[in-house]
């Protein structure tokens, strides 16, 4: 260990420095939480295959946006499952922006976009394939926003919360996650 580190630790300062960044980030965490009226939850690992299972078996999309990409589970799989894509990842939260950054120097992906931003105030137009996790709340506003900007037919897909007036193509329940229920859409024309 070295002199430097020996000291800090003597001093306490160590401790005091990463007491000091988890509360920092818990308080982010917290209010964003409460700023957006969605909490960073990832999606469950069998409500992630049901989503890829509910994508067109023939779609070759040229853009996907994961609105609210949270710690970038489902992201970094869709960049890699679509390597001929710009998959675009929004997140508002910072510390969990972060981490789908730092995470990108582990897992490679060229084809990963990592936005922090607002997605309601984002232009997703040229979206062919559009994915999200998020609270009953938010679906209203994001369905308006959805209707009024994306190309006729692009893709849409819901977890667990479903945009409360389109006509939905198809679902699929995942009973290993409190039975949540995946929603597949077409914008309409
Ligand atoms: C429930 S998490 C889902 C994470 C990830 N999509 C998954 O399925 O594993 C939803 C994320 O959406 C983010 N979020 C909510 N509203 C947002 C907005 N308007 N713009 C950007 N991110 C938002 C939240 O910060 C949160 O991290």
């Amino acid at each position: 260990m070295s002199n430097l580190l020996r000291e800090l630790l003597d001093h306490g300062v160590l401790e005091t420095v990463l007491f000091a960044v988890l509360l920092l980030g818990g308080l982010s965490i917290l209010y964003y939480t409460v700023r957006t009226g969605v909490p960073p939850m990832p999606s469950h690992p069998s409500v992630r295959r049901a989503v890829f299972r509910m994508i067109p078996d023939r779609l070759a999309p040229a853009t996907i946006y994961e609105l609210g990409c949270g710690w970038g589970g489902i992201a970094f799989e869709l960049a890699a499952r679509y390597p001929e894509a710009r998959v675009v990842a929004i997140e508002l939260s910072p510390l969990p922006w972060l981490v789908c950054h730092i995470r990108r120097l582990l897992q490679r992906r060229a084809n990963l976009e990592i936005r922090r931003a607002d997605f309601l105030k984002s232009d997703l137009s040229d979206a062919d394939l559009v994915f999200c996790y998020l609270m009953v709340v938010p679906m209203r506003g994001l369905q308006r926003k959805l209707a009024g900007e994306l190309k006729p037919g692009a893709i849409v897909i819901t977890s667990t919360f479903a945009l409360p007036d389109w006509p939905v193509e198809g679902t699929e329940t995942v009973p290993e996650s409190m039975s949540a229920t995946i929603y597949r859409y077409r914008a309409p024309g």
